[in-house]
């Protein structure tokens, strides 16, 4: 719709579909605030107009396009609930699906990275790594506001790419080195003072993510911080939050082993690994991923 005023005829015509459907849409559309209703005319709101056209620099495109195609995903939630694992596991995965996916992890984060990393200062550290991340959203904020830090990136190479992309955009490069692997199967390199382990967790299984753990340790200096972000089960019998269950019928759907856990689940697999000293932070309510919280594991100096 641009910045224009729409009648509904003008826009029925212009979208090629009925007016009957069109009016309706755009009474849903207004008493949900994307839209604007005056004198018998429709207009974009401040909010659809950044987000949602195509040429706002904030554009919200690739995260839509996500929900889009988790739409008929979800319709086979039935058989995924009876074999226990995503109903097309076998097909393969495209450079052109992860680099979507990847864009639609910015757009959903970009805010929030903003609001995360001003409450985790990483003063001391130099060297930061941001495993599984994709983008590196949150790696580009943790560089803006640390400036002597320096961050990597570990994921696949079609993440790296749109990683690669942001960081010019960001002016950030020159502080930044990516690494294309496997971090399940293949050794991380370098050692780091923190390594960021956000919304990865919940792809894997509490063995895969031992695993990680295990791997995390030996490529941090000691003295050395692990922060994980995610979506935690909050009360004593793991039955909630909402949310976090809702996310692991997304798990269930997409993946081959993740769930959601709980805190102390977690704390107890990095204790195993030999982080000997595990805190959860909790950030300002409303200011986090999800519900706030990132734990962080320590290991001896
Ligand atoms: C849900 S996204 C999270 C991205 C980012 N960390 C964030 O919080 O927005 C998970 C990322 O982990 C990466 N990933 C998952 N398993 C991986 C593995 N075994 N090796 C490398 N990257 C992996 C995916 O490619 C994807 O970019």
């Amino acid at each position: 719709m641009g910045d224009r005023t729409w009648s509904l005829s003008g826009l029925a015509k212009r979208v090629k579909a009925s007016q009957r459907g069109v009016e309706i849409l755009c009474r849903n559309l207004t008493s949900i605030g994307l839209l604007n209703y005056e004198d018998g005319r429709y207009r974009s709101s401040h909010m659809a107009r950044r987000y949602l056209n195509m040429h706002s620099p904030e554009f919200r495109g690739a995260y839509l396009e996500l929900l889009q195609r988790q739409w008929e995903d979800w319709s086979k939630l039935t058989s995924g609930i009876r074999i226990g694992k995503p109903v097309d596991e076998d097909k393969p995965e495209t450079a052109e699906y992860r680099q979507s996916f990847t864009w639609a992890m910015h757009q959903r984060s970009v805010e929030t990275a903003r609001q995360v990393t001003r409450q985790l200062p990483l003063t001391k550290a130099r060297s930061f790594l941001d495993l599984g991340g994709g983008p590196g959203t949150y790696a580009l904020h943790f560089l803006k506001r640390n400036s002597s830090l320096r961050a990597t990136i570990m994921d696949r190479p079609a993440a790296l790419e749109v990683a690669k992309t942001l960081a010019k955009r960001y002016r950030l490069q020159s502080r930044m080195n990516f690494v294309p692997g496997d971090f399940l199967t293949e050794s991380i390199p370098w050692r780091y003072d923190v390594v960021w382990y956000s919304n990865v967790l919940h792809i894997y299984s509490p063995k895969e993510n031992l695993k990680v753990f295990r791997n995390v340790k030996r490529s941090l200096v000691p003295g050395g911080r692990i922060f994980i972000q995610d979506t935690f089960m909050q009360n004593p019998h793991g039955l909630g939050s909402v949310e976090a269950n809702i996310f692991a019928v997304t798990m269930l759907l997409y993946t081959k082993t993740g769930n959601t856990y709980s805190v102390q689940d977690v704390k107890r697999w990095l204790q195993r690994a030999g982080f000997s000293r595990t805190k959860t932070h909790r950030l300002r309510q409303g200011t986090g991923d999800w519900e706030g919280i990132i734990l962080e594991g320590r290991i001896p100096d």
